[in-house]
C-alpha cells in the first residue's frame, strides 16, 4: 500500500496504529489533508472512522505513530490544545444555553482573551454563516434537528479550527435537509478554507462532496483518490463491494476468462489483487443486444430510484445481479418475473481482480 503523505500539509499521520485488546482498530494509517481540502471518509461498519477521528482529535491514545498538525507533532496534545473542531454525529450542546451562547461558549472559554463585543461580534458572523439568524435567543430545545446541526458546526467553526473533522453529522438529517446541509457546507469550506475531514456513510454524499475519499477497511486504508477515480478504478473487490455500484463475483482466472459458476467472462481490464473476483457497474448491463461478456439469469423484481429503475436479477445459484437503467436513456424495458434473460456487458466495462 502506497503511503498517502505529503510535506506541507494542515494533517498529516504516520503509522498510526490504535489497538483494543489484540486487535487493531487502526493498523498503521498514512495520509495527509491539504490546506482547504474536503476529504470524504467511507467504509463499513466497525471498519475504524469513529476511531480515526477521535485519535485524530486527541480522545484515542494510539500506540504507535504520529499526528502532526500544520507540521507540528501533536500525538501526545490533549484534545483542546490541538486547534482541531469537530463535529461528531451526536452533537451534545449546552441544553441550558441559548443559540447564541452554545456558539460563543468555546470564544467566552478558549485560551485567547477577547472583549464581549469582541465575541458578539464574531458569534453573530458565524450564526449568519450558517443561516441561523433571528434564533439567537431561542432556547436548544426550541429549534428544528437541521437548525441544531448548524448550532453545533457554528460552534465549532466559531474558534477558526485548523481541521474540521465531522462524523456522519448529517445521519439524522432527513434527505431534503442533508442536500441544504451539504450545499452550505461546501459554501463555509469555501468562505473560510478550513479543511475538512467527513465521515458519511453515504456513497452519493461522498462523491458530491469530497476533493478526495477515503475508504477505510478493517482499520487500514483500501483506497484514497478522487471520487471519479476510486468509482471508476476500485483498487479491490472490497472497495468495488462497498461503492454499491457494482456486481461483484467470485471466481478465478483460467487462460482469457475469469471463471465464475455463472460461466466463463472474457478478460479486458486486469488490476492486481490478494482475492481474486470480478467487477461491473450495474449501469453497465443491458438485456437488449449481447455486448460481448454476460451470463444468464432469471428477473426477480424492479425498485424506482427517481432517475433510474434497478433491476434485480438472480442466477441458478443464488447470486443477485444488479442492472440499472438511467430513465435518462429512455423508457425502461419491461421484464416477466422468472423468466431468464441474458445480462451482457462490454468485456472493457469489467473489472478483473486477479
Ligand atoms: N473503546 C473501545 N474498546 C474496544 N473496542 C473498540 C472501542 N471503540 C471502538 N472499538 C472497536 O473498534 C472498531 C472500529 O470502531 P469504530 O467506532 O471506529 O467503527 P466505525 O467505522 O466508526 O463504525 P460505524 O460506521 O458503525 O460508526 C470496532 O470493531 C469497534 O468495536
Ligand atoms: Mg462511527
Amino acid at each position: 500500500m502506497r503511503a498517502h503523505v505529503a510535506e506541507g500539509s494542515v494533517l498529516r499521520l504516520e503509522q498510526l496504529t490504535k489497538r483494543f485488546g489484540d486487535r487493531a482498530a487502526l493498523d498503521k494509517i498514512s495520509f495527509s489533508v491539504n490546506s482547504g481540502e474536503y476529504v470524504s471518509l467511507l467504509g463499513p461498519s466497525g471498519s475504524g472512522k469513529t476511531v480515526l477521528l477521535r485519535a485524530i482529535a486527541g480522545f484515542e491514545a494510539p500506540e504507535e505513530g504520529r499526528v502532526s498538525i500544520v507540521g507540528e507533532d501533536v500525538t501526545r496534545k490533549p484534545p483542546h490544545l490541538r486547534g482541531i473542531g469537530f463535529v461528531f454525529q451526536n452533537f451534545a450542546l449546552f441544553p441550558h444555553l441559548s443559540v447564541f451562547d452554545n456558539v460563543a461558549f468555546g470564544l467566552r472559554n478558549g485560551g485567547d482573551k477577547r472583549t464581549e463585543s469582541d465575541t458578539r461580534r464574531r458569534t453573530l458572523e458565524m450564526l449568519d454563516l450558517v443561516g441561523l439568524n433571528g434564533l439567537e435567543t431561542r432556547g436548544v430545545h426550541q429549534i428544528s434537528g437541521g437548525q441544531k446541526q448548524r448550532v453545533a458546526l457554528a460552534r465549532t467553526l466559531v474558534i477558526k479550527p485548523k481541521l474540521v473533522l465531522l462524523d456522519e453529522p448529517l445521519g439524522a438529517l432527513d434527505a431534503n435537509l442533508r442536500m441544504r446541509m451539504r450545499v452550505e457546507l461546501r459554501r463555509i469550506r469555501e468562505r473560510l478554507g478550513i479543511p475538512f475531514l467527513h465521515v458519511t456513510g453515504s456513497e452519493s454524499e461522498a462523491l458530491a462532496m469530497g476533493d478526495r475519499l477515503i475508504v477505510l477497511d478493517r482499520g487500514a486504508i483500501s483506497q484514497f483518490g478522487p471520487p471519479g477515480e476510486v468509482y471508476e478504478h476500485p483498487a479491490n473487490p472490497n472497495v468495488a463491494k462497498f461503492l454499491n455500484c457494482y456486481n461483484v463475483f467470485d471466481g478465478s482466472v483460467q487462460g482469457d476468462a475469469f471463471v465464475t459458476n455463472h460461466g466463463p467472462i472474457p478478460l479486458a481490464r486486469r488490476v492486481a489483487s490478494s482475492t481474486p473476483a470480478y467487477a461491473v457497474r450495474y449501469d453497465r448491463l443491458t438485456t437488449r443486444a449481447d455486448a460481448g461478456a454476460g451470463l444468464s439469469a432469471a428477473y426477480i423484481a424492479s425498485e424506482y430510484l427517481g432517475s433510474a429503475i434497478m433491476h434485480f436479477f438472480e442466477t441458478p445459484d443464488g447470486k443477485v445481479v444488479e442492472l440499472e437503467h438511467h430513465l435518462s436513456n429512455g423508457p425502461p424495458d419491461a421484464y416477466e418475473a422468472g423468466r431468464t434473460y441474458r445480462l451482457s456487458w462490454r468485456p472493457e466495462d469489467g473489472i478483473a481482480f486477479v
